[in-house]
């Protein structure tokens, strides 16, 4: 029984970017499933995050094949949700996932194998409930596996239909004007890089930005708020309910990333966000957003209450010269 009816008016509250040179849109704002929707996690709560987003003109959502905990279990629980409330709406939606990170015991159940991705994808639609992702990501660079094999699989998955688009992440400069090149080739064209990328993380701003600008590719940061740091949560101290406390594992962050260095930094940034009318959160998407190079910006949340405090960025995504000279001096 269907009893989730979306908002009507949600494409007026996004703003939507073509993703590179491609004919595709995404918000400003995306989903990210990576924590939250594991089997540890409220199925209800789940449920009202997915809901708020798709309220609000969210139509990506992004997984991967280990998200959990356990692995996989993202999927799961994201598959449960969309049988029951976003079936209708399948076409609205944009939903993504990856391959990189270990999944299964063995010589075939990591990095780049053709072996691996096109089983990983196959279990992944299957765990999901639907016969195509619009996004299937290489997750992460593989340093023992051709690039001729790793991209001709991504475009193989394409021609059977598995995939509408293919997109790399983590890929340095170097290796993405590499990738973009072998797949150009193939005649299957990179949509998107999803590097990640926040004030706390500048990587892509020497050379990965320029190299996607030019090559007509996508790029949707992940971890913005350097996974809840860049936010007013852990100024008091680190909450009991919080990411860092967790312990979740999986890459999540721990306790002793929350210094006093990084601390007294989200405090100085506060102050300025104040000043533009937002919070330290909502600054941080903001200015990840202020370059057009940037398609989307990847957000997770724990509570819905997150995400409508986030989406709110998007009425400010303009800096002055001297709010970006001073974000810079407080970053150092
Ligand atoms: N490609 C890759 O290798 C890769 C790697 C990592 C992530 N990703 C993708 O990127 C997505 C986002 O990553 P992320 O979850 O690390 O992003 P993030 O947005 O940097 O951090 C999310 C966390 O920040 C806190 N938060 C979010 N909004 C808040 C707000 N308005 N006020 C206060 N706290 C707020 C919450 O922490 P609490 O949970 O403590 O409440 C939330 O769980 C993932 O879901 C995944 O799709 C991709």
């Amino acid at each position: 029984m269907m009893n989730y009816i979306p908002s009507e008016d949600r494409y007026e509250k996004m703003q939507y970017r073509r993703c590179g040179n491609s004919g595709v849109k995404l918000p400003l704002i995306s989903l990210g499933l990576w924590h939250n929707f594991g089997k540890i996690d409220d199925l209800e709560n789940c449920r009202n995050i997915l809901h708020t987003a798709f309220d609000n003109g969210i139509t990506h959502f992004d997984l991967a094949n280990n998200y959990g905990p356990p692995p996989g279990a993202a999927e799961e629980t994201f598959g449960k949700l969309f049988k029951e409330d976003f079936k209708p709406y399948r076409d609205e939606l944009i939903i993504s996932s990856k391959a990189g990170y270990k999944m299964w015991n063995g010589p075939y159940g990591d990095f780049g194998s053709k072996k691996y991705l096109v089983s990983s994808l196959d279990q992944s639609l299957k765990r999901m409930g639907l016969d195509y992702v619009d996004i299937f990501y290489h997750h992460r660079p593989d340093p023992n596996t051709s690039l001729e094999e790793t991209m001709g699989t991504l475009d193989l998955m394409v021609r059977q239909g598995k995939a509408l688009y293919v997109g790399i992440s983590s890929y340095n400069a170097i290796e993405t004007e590499a990738a973009i090149k072998v797949l150009n080739r193939l005649g299957t064209p990179c949509l998107i890089h999803q590097p990640k990328y926040s004030m706390f993380e500048r990587w892509v701003e020497n050379g990965l930005l320029e190299v996607l600008g030019n090559n007509g590719v996508g790029c949707i940061p992940f971890s913005p708020l350097a996974q809840g740091l860049l936010t007013n949560k852990y100024l008091k101290g680190i909450p009991k309910d919080s990411r860092a406390a967790s312990h979740r594992g999986n890459g999540a962050i721990e306790e002793d990333v929350v210094t006093e260095e990084k601390i007294s930094k989200v405090k100085k940034l506060n102050e300025l966000a104040i000043k533009r009318g937002q919070n330290v959160a909502q600054m941080a998407l903001s200015w990840i957003l202020k370059d057009d190079r940037i398609t989307s910006v990847l957000v997770g949340v724990s509570k819905p209450e997150q995400l409508v405090d986030s989406l709110k960025c998007l009425s400010n995504i303009e800096f002055t010269e001297a709010e970006l000279q001073e974000i810079n001096s407080i970053l150092g």
